[in-house]
């Protein structure tokens, strides 16, 4: 149970540079999430943490402790991998009890921490058999049975529940949580799996390219991303992004596009002023935030037609045309949207509305 904290952190390998300028502070006992796509820089940021990458530069500290230097084994820290690398011919209980033996603990005291791990894990009838004789889900929980065992302080997760099918992946993310929150123990979880993150995490770090873009807990994150790659990344489906003109007209200032017009709020406009917003943005909504209605004869303001529809069992999700260009993606709870070609009125729930800066991508709100 130790604080982490990552300063100014650099990582290259070679001339590929994997980690820039890491800024992180993670509070004692909190459940972490290192959020990002495929080669962001999760592992190589985690695998610093163990201490199985050298640090190019700045410093980590445990607590106060600094520990750039410390071998992993001096870290106390466990960490389970996507590949948990199980011994394959000894039992789970002999996995279990390994890292307790390595550290010369007394055979009753090891019994009983296996004992206390297999039971918060439900694993207990499972303790005489070994890894082949396992499903996906029992070597998983196996796996961090190992972890928990030791007691460390603190959790690495390198997307331990990945490969697993959906159902199960699903069922172990809320094990994780309620097991992170029973043992109290600070844990960093990496993963590419926005949905896991969103649902595990007391906060999220969301990475591209070596750079941290956001950290916030997961509403922040969802609610307010700082940026296009944020918002982008965060919810599914993702975010409908469209090119527009910021123009003043007399009821103040308006969004406009070839297919639509729409009149901001005060307080979206104090903000684009603020913010010296160009009349050149993109902006953002996301699918729940648009509003359809099927036909032509209803109220909402903008005539589309629809591209698509997929039925999701509750929800339904629409791709609508709102011209030639321009398609969005809509959902929403009605059942009757009609087919392909068939006319729809689109809105904006525009409270919900995100605006871009076109070159940079930082949101102004
Ligand atoms: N041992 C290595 N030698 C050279 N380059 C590496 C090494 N490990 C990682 N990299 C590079 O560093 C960058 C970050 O890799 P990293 O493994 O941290 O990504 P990741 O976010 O974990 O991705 P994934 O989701 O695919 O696991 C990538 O460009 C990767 O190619
Ligand atoms: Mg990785």
């Amino acid at each position: 149970m130790a604080a982490v904290t990552i300063k100014d952190v650099w990582k290259y390998y070679g001339k590929t540079l994997a980690v820039k300028e890491l800024n992180l502070e993670i509070k004692k006992n909190e459940f972490m999430c290192l959020l990002g796509p495929s080669g962001c820089g999760k592992s190589t940021t985690l695998r610093m943490l163990a201490g199985l990458e050298f640090i190019s530069s700045g410093d980590i500290h445990f607590d106060d402790v600094r520990v750039n230097d410390l071998p992993p084994r001096e870290r106390d820290i466990a960490m389970v991998f996507e590949n948990y690398a199980l011994y394959p011919h000894k039992t789970v209980f002999e996995n279990l009890a390994n890292p307790l033996k390595l550290r010369k603990m007394s055979r009753s005291e090891i019994v009983e921490r296996v004992r206390r791990a297999a039971e918060m894990l439900e694993i207990s009838e499972l303790l005489n058999r070994k890894p082949g004789e396992l499903s996906g889900g029992q070597k998983q929980r196996t796996a961090i049975g190992r972890a928990i065992v030791r007691e460390p302080k603190v959790f690495l997760f390198d997307e331990p529940i990945a490969h697993l099918d959906a159902k199960l992946r699903s069922h172990m993310r809320g094990e994780l949580k309620h097991l992170q929150r029973r043992l109290e123990t600070t844990t960093v979880y990496v993963t590419h799996d926005q949905l896991e993150g969103m649902s595990m995490a007391d906060r999220i770090a969301v990475m591209h390219e070596g750079v941290l873009q956001q950290l916030g807990t997961p509403s922040e994150i969802y609610n307010h991303p700082a940026n296009e790659f944020v918002a982008g990344f965060v919810g599914e489906p993702p975010m409908n992004f469209l090119d527009v003109r910021l123009e003043r007209s007399n009821e103040g200032l308006s969004v406009v596009h070839p297919a639509f017009q729409l009149t901001l709020t005060d307080a979206q406009r104090h903000l684009l002023e603020n913010g010296n917003a160009e009349s050149d943005t993109r902006i953002g909504i996301r699918p729940d935030n648009l509003l359809i209605e099927s036909g032509d004869g209803g109220s909402l303001d903008i005539a589309g037609s629809i591209f698509v529809t997929e039925p999701l069992g509750g929800d339904m999700l629409i791709e609508a045309n709102l011209d030639a260009e321009t398609r969005v993606m809509v959902k929403t709870k009605i059942r009757e949207m009609g087919g392909p070609g068939d006319p729809c009125r689109i809105g904006f729930d525009i409270e919900k509305l995100h605006v871009f800066n076109k070159e940079t991508g930082v949101a102004y709100f």
